[in-house]
């Protein structure tokens, strides 16, 4: 690495190695207590807490919609948003391209497909309505959906089928599935010859059901139905391989579980059906003709000016997922949902999220009318500083900056609420 690009590295991220390159000496105030140094007990995660900037007296647990960034994210944003400010040639903003390669190159380690698989794009509801949009369906196709998807994976479905004149179908859960073979058993259901698109969650906005994805993937796939996961519950929140899970594409947000900045998002499309898939929007990068010049899911991308400072926020927060290890991100998510997930269970509230352990990860949610879960969700704020989320019942999803007690503390609040 060049003097100059490990400056210019050291100088936006603040660290001392950033995607696996070295860079020169860490600042101490920058520095979390990565588990290598010792015991990842509850104390680590108390002293995590240190890296991020909200205050104490607030307890944020809405990563299903979006998390706050540990501080060496907010901090690259800010210096890459000065760096671009103090000067705007496309000499000093040529680095970002850099950095954007080694970004999608270690999101897609990350993931376990080729970085050609991949775009950056600005969060998963434009990578979701890129796959909508660019699938090539026509009168007699036919979509099945999980009805509790996101309104892009879902209405969006709806709008281009009035357009091209495709069959969407729903597979609903009034109550929650009692375990997997219930849920596959329901997706396949509707599924025909003339099915083209099996689109889910990977875990539920709405319910917190987490999908037999990878059985699901299989189905699909043995019936040469493009499966499209939305992975925004799950990006930065379980390990993923999408070649060994056998999706066709992927979608995620940044600033939700991987703790990353706002409008920056990722697009992950299987090699075979790059070509077969229709960009939206086609922007300077593309090239000249029909064809596009730019290589793999990169055509899905060509989306005009950039914002850098959010490229650099993004690489800051793969950075600092990598240190802490996904293995053990992944173990923290599921500790602190099953600690909600009882809490709320053993106080009486009834959810709408399933209770098998297989069928959830970090999204809880509690049922409840709509003015109830809205003013649960009000005071819960203004009280106590639980940051929640009202999805029609009371949906609260703990990351890793929050701790066990934090957890018990949030269904406190919520039991005294009654
Ligand atoms: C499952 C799912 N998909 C897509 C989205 C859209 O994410 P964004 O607003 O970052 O585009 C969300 C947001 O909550 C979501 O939960």
């Amino acid at each position: 690495m060049s003097d100059s690009r490990r400056a210019f590295l050291e100088r936006v991220l603040g660290a001392s190695t950033v995607l696996g390159l070295p860079l020169v000496a860490e600042r101490p105030a920058a520095r979390p207590p990565w588990p290598a140094a010792g015991p990842v007990d509850e104390r680590f995660w108390r002293d995590l807490k240190s890296q991020f900037v909200f205050p104490a007296s607030q307890l944020p647990m809405n990563s299903a919609n979006m998390c706050p960034a540990p501080r060496a994210v907010v901090e690259a944003v800010e210096r890459a948003t000065r760096d671009v400010d103090a000067d705007v040639s496309y000499q000093n903003r040529a680095k970002y391209n850099e950095l954007r390669e080694a970004v999608r190159s270690r999101i897609a380690r990350l993931l376990g497909v080729t970085p050609e698989e991949i775009a950056i794009v600005r969060n998963a509801s434009e990578a979701n309505n890129i796959v909508v949009g660019g699938m090539p369906l026509q009168a007699g196709d036919e979509v099945v959906l999980l009805d509790q998807n996101h309104p892009t994976n879902n209405v969006a479905w709806d709008v281009r089928a009035a357009r091209f004149g495709f069959l969407v179908k729903r597979v609903g859960f009034p109550t929650p599935p009692s375990n997997a073979a219930e849920v596959i058993d329901r997706m396949a259901a509707p599924i025909t010859a003339r099915t083209k698109v099996l689109a889910f969650s990977d875990v539920s906005n709405s319910s917190g059901l987490a999908m037999p994805t990878a059985e699901l993937c299989r189905l699909g796939r043995a019936r040469g139905i493009h499966v499209h996961v939305d992975g925004a519950q799950t990006f930065g929140a379980a390990r993923r391989n999408l070649a060994e899970l056998g999706c066709d594409s992927y979608s995620a947000s940044g600033q939700k579980w991987v703790l990353g900045p706002r409008e920056i998002g990722i697009l992950y499309v299987r090699a075979e059906r790059i070509a077969s898939m229709w960009p939206g929007v086609i922007g300077v990068g593309w090239g000249a003709g029909a064809e596009p010049s730019v290589k793999g899911a990169g055509k899905f991308e060509t989306l005009g000016q950039r914002n850098d400072a959010s490229t650099a926020g993004l690489a800051a927060a793969i950075e600092f997922h990598e240190r802490l290890g996904p293995a053990v991100v992944e173990a923290r998510v599921r500790e602190l949902g099953t600690r909600l997930y009882r809490g709320l269970a053993e106080a009486g509230f009834e959810l709408q999220t399933p209770r098998d352990p297989a069928l959830r990860l970090g999204v809880v949610v509690v049922a409840a009318d709509p003015a109830k879960a809205r003013d649960w969700h009000e005071r819960l704020y203004r009280t106590h500083g639980v940051i929640g989320s009202n999805t029609g019942g009371l949906r609260l999803s703990p990351t890793i900056c929050s701790t066990l007690e934090d957890v018990d503390r949030a269904v406190e609040a919520l039991r005294s609420l009654g």
